[in-house]
């Protein structure tokens, strides 16, 4: 069989990265430069600021990336980069990079969207079998997604408000956590009880639809209250009874869709899909679903990474999708 590789970039938030997929299965490097200590002391991205930081690491990683994976240029067979949704200038940085690559050595260029990177994290647990549907669930996004075959992408629901992990994220800054707050959520909420009685928004719709801002606004006023009567809430307990709302929802309704969309495989990605009290939640209801196979992405490939760019690129490409010298970052794109 033929070995096809793809240079991989992503620039599309806080972390610049560049991969060397193989057969759009195989991982040879995926080098990550993340930026997040210098958003933390803002509580959260600042786009100018993330912009400079991928012109100044994108020449690094491609170099690391292509030594890593000890390949040079006249190895590739095409260029995958982000191209949205995420911040404009951000995503500008990697878009420029990947069209100089395709240009110097007259390869085609394969435009990704973010989201489907994500979906593809999962491809490197497992092949992707179709019908599937995925839970998309990160810092900017949460959707269902469904995927009648490969480079298809139908979302059947979205978040109505806040994204899953913005949630976690302002949540945490009530409890005085670093940004960005997931992961250090889900470690106290392993150790506190569900014992506060957050609301459970949109269970009683019939769609797949989410929401967590009412969530978020009655986490805040009970942490606000409890200052004001000067009483003490155990952080922990707090952070389980988040959690826990937060992922009722999202299995509820991924369950829902798994009754209306018959589907060989779930697929659960996203940075929040490292969370470990939704991987277990999930675990558990599909052991009700035999016939559906869960894949979870896994933990190292949760968050943004270009590996992920070079699978769902190397699909995309396999279905003629490519692109000219004036592909454009698309801030918004959709799928
Ligand atoms: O996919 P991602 O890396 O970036 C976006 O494309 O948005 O997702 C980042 C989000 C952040 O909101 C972060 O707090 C959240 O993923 N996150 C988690 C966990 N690890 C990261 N949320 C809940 N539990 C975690 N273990
Ligand atoms: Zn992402």
């Amino acid at each position: 069989d033929k070995k096809e590789l793809i240079l991989a970039f992503e620039t599309s938030c806080d972390e610049t990265s560049v991969a060397v997929v193989e057969n759009g299965e195989q991982i040879l490097s995926n080098v990550i430069a993340t930026q997040i200590n210098s958003h933390k002391r803002f509580g959260g991205v600042v786009p100018e600021v993330a912009s400079r930081h991928h012109i100044e690491q994108i020449t690094l990683c491609l170099q690391d990336a292509l030594s890593e994976a000890a390949v040079t240029y006249s190895d590739l067979d095409a260029v995958a980069v982000t191209y949205g949704p995420g911040l404009v200038g951000a995503l500008l940085v990697g878009v420029a990079a990947a069209k100089a690559v395709a240009f110097a050595h007259d390869l085609p260029l394969i435009p990704v969207n973010h989201m489907a990177g994500h979906i593809y994290a999962a491809r490197f647990v497992a092949p992707l079998e179709f019908p599937a549907l995925a839970l998309l669930v990160s810092g900017g996004h949460t959707e269902l997604v469904y995927l009648p075959e490969p480079n298809r992408y139908e979302i059947v629901g979205e978040t109505r408000d806040d994204a899953a992990g913005e949630a976690f994220d302002k949540v945490g800054r009530v409890l005085g956590l670093t940004y960005p707050a997931g992961k250090e959520i889900d470690e106290l909420a392993h150790k506190g009880r569900d014992s506060f009685d957050f609301p459970r928004a949109m269970l009683q719709e019939d769609n797949y639809d989410f929401s967590f801002s009412g969530l978020k606004s009655a986490f805040i006023n009970t942490v606000h209250h409890a200052q004001q009567v000067g009483q003490k809430l155990e952080k922990c307990d707090l952070a389980a009874s988040f959690q826990q709302s937060v992922v009722d929802v999202l299995v509820t309704k991924t369950v829902r869709a798994l009754h209306a969309f018959p589907v060989k495989q779930l697929i659960l990605a996203g940075g929040v899909a490292a969370n470990q009290g939704l991987r277990r939640a999930l675990e558990n209801e599909l052991t009700h679903f035999n016939e559906v196979q869960l894949i979870k992405a896994p933990l190292f490939l949760c968050g943004d990474n270009a590996a992920m760019i070079g699978a769902a690129g190397y699909v995309a490409w396999k279905n003629d999708v490519s692109a000219g010298l004036d592909l454009n970052a698309e801030p918004s794109l959709e799928f």
